[in-house]
């Protein structure tokens, strides 16, 4: 999108009825960093970025935006996996200003907050009143929760809690033509007609800005006990689940698959990562119980339902977590499988699910066709697979160019997607569709769904001004 040099005058000059000089940024130096995605595919560019710090200013912008048919780009923190933040010459509306808490009570069990408030400043102030937001990703310290809203986002705990959507009371948007939707209820029932709020969630800010959300609260964990376990199998995996379940009830919130590929990335690259089982195996497990007493009752049940495993022939091995420094050690792992695996000579990433028990099963199928397609190609399937949720990243085989790999991306996508699809799976799982799985859109979702999704689009933002070129 081009912006000619007169019109932007004009509406900066505007601009300055609504907004303070400070949020009205033209500077390039302090506009490049929310240019480029993290993942490092995309290098957007956009004139101005806004920073409101209200959402009545939110909606003066959005009002003259729609006015003059100017396009805006919403933004949090910039973490977004699918690209979906990153302007292609439009204006980007950073929320990141808009970070107060308007509201926090353990009664009611709720916190209400504005939408540039940190994910991790939600976790504190929660705790801080004896409560847990259980919300947890490895971006927690820079992603918003309007980020995090937009985009449905998942991450370690939605086996205990569920996605972001199911933490979600109430919400206040504003529509592209500047109207405030007040939804910010804290209530659990309210069966007033359609649940509109829920259109928001996920739709990448495609629909409205979210300038403020009332979220549940639950009660604070007091005890955590973490294992790092290596499976007989990766089909055992499964019997694990159910054994964990059987023992344990409420308190399993993690089930993170680690192969023994991302366990030698984040020990040769990662900080200082001890490997917690000398015989790992190929498939590794690590598992975390969240307790709100504390006391043993947690640490017995994890032993028990490991030696019943082991008995059973589930898993080979196993070490619970005594202390503070190990914890961190297991997770590190996890942290440094993201972080590190493009050094393996570049990586193609995917977030996908698949019904839950067919897990072991795609993961493997999916590694014979690209075995078969690539000769020597490295997969690295990992992460949440007690949701379905699998990080079906793909590296290059020892030696190849990382350039010829990436001429093999649509490829390799399309394996991995069309795989996921023929177990009736999802080729977009928590990160959402942005700009990266637009094709998909078309290729895999039911033309009547996408055809209803078009049509509230049009309603909600008939000009396009929200967002352009994302999802669709
Ligand atoms: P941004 O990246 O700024 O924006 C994301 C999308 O939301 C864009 O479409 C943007 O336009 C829109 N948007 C942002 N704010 C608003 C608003 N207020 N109103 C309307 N639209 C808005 N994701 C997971 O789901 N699970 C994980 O486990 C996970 N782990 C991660 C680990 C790392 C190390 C990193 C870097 C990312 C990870 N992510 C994960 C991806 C990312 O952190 C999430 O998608 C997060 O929810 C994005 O929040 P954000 O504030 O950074 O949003
Ligand atoms: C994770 O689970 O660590 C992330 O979703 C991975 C990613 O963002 O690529
Ligand atoms: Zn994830």
């Amino acid at each position: 999108m081009s912006f000619p040099d007169k019109q932007l005058e004009d509406f900066i000059s505007k601009l300055s009825n609504i907004l303070d000089g400070r949020d009205i940024i033209t500077d390039q130096e302090i506009i490049y960093p929310h240019l480029q995605d993290w993942v490092g595919n995309f290098h957007g560019n956009s004139p101005l970025m806004l920073t409101p710090r209200s959402s009545e200013q939110v909606s003066k912008i959005l009002k003259m935006c729609n006015e003059k048919n100017i396009k805006i780009v919403p933004q949090g923190g910039n973490t977004g996996s699918v690209a979906s933040g990153i302007p292609n010459g439009e204006v980007i509306l950073s929320l990141k200003k808009m970070n107060k808490i308007l509201d926090l009570n353990p009664k009611d069990y709720t916190i209400t907050v504005e939408a540039g408030c940190i994910l991790n400043q939600i976790q504190l102030a929660a705790s801080e009143v004896s409560r847990h937001f259980p919300l947890s990703i490895g971006s927690e310290g820079s992603c918003t929760i309007g980020g995090n809203i937009s985009t449905n986002a998942g991450g370690i705990s939605v086996l205990k809690y569920g996605n972001m959507r199911d933490l979600v009371l109430g919400i206040e948007v504003v529509l592209a033509n500047g109207n405030i939707v007040n939804m910010l209820k804290k209530l659990r029932k309210d069966n007033t007609g359609y649940a509109l709020k829920h259109l928001f969630m996920g739709a990448e800010g495609t629909l409205g800005i979210i300038t403020a959300a009332s979220l549940r609260l639950f009660p604070k964990i007091e005890n955590k006990v973490t294992a790092f376990v290596s499976l007989t199998d990766l089909t055992t995996s499964m019997n694990l689940l159910e054994i964990l379940r059987d023992f344990s009830g409420e308190l399993l919130s993690s089930f993170e698959l680690i192969p023994d590929i991302g366990l030698s990335i984040a020990i040769e690259f990662g900080d200082n990562i001890i490997n917690p089982l000398v015989n790992a195996e190929q498939w590794n497990v690590i598992i975390e119980f969240s307790d709100t007493k504390n006391n043993e009752n947690a640490k017995n049940l994890m032993e028990a339902a490991l030696q019943h495993a082991l008995e059973e022939n589930v898993i080979t091995d196993a070490v619970i977590s005594d202390s503070i420094a190990k914890t961190q050690n297991i997770w590190k792992i996890r942290k440094a499988i993201v972080e590190h695996q493009p050094k393996l000579g570049g990586e193609i990433k995917h977030d996908v699910s698949v019904p839950i028990s067919s897990v072991p099963d795609f993961i493997r199928t999916t590694g014979d066709k690209l075995a078969q397609y690539l000769p020597g190609v490295r997969p690295v399937p990992y992460g949440h697979i007690g949701d379905g949720n699998i990080h079906y990243n793909v590296c290059p085989p020892i030696g190849y160019s990382s350039e010829a790999f990436k001429e093999k991306t649509k490829e390799i996508r399309e394996i991995v997607y069309g795989n996921a699809f023929t177990y009736g799976g999802s080729f977009a799982a928590e990160h959402g569709v942005g700009i990266i799985k637009k094709s998909q859109m078309i290729k895999y979702k039911d033309p009547t769904e996408l055809t209803i999704m078009k049509e509230i689009k049009n309603l909600l933002d008939p000009k396009e001004i929200l967002n352009p070129g994302k999802i669709f």
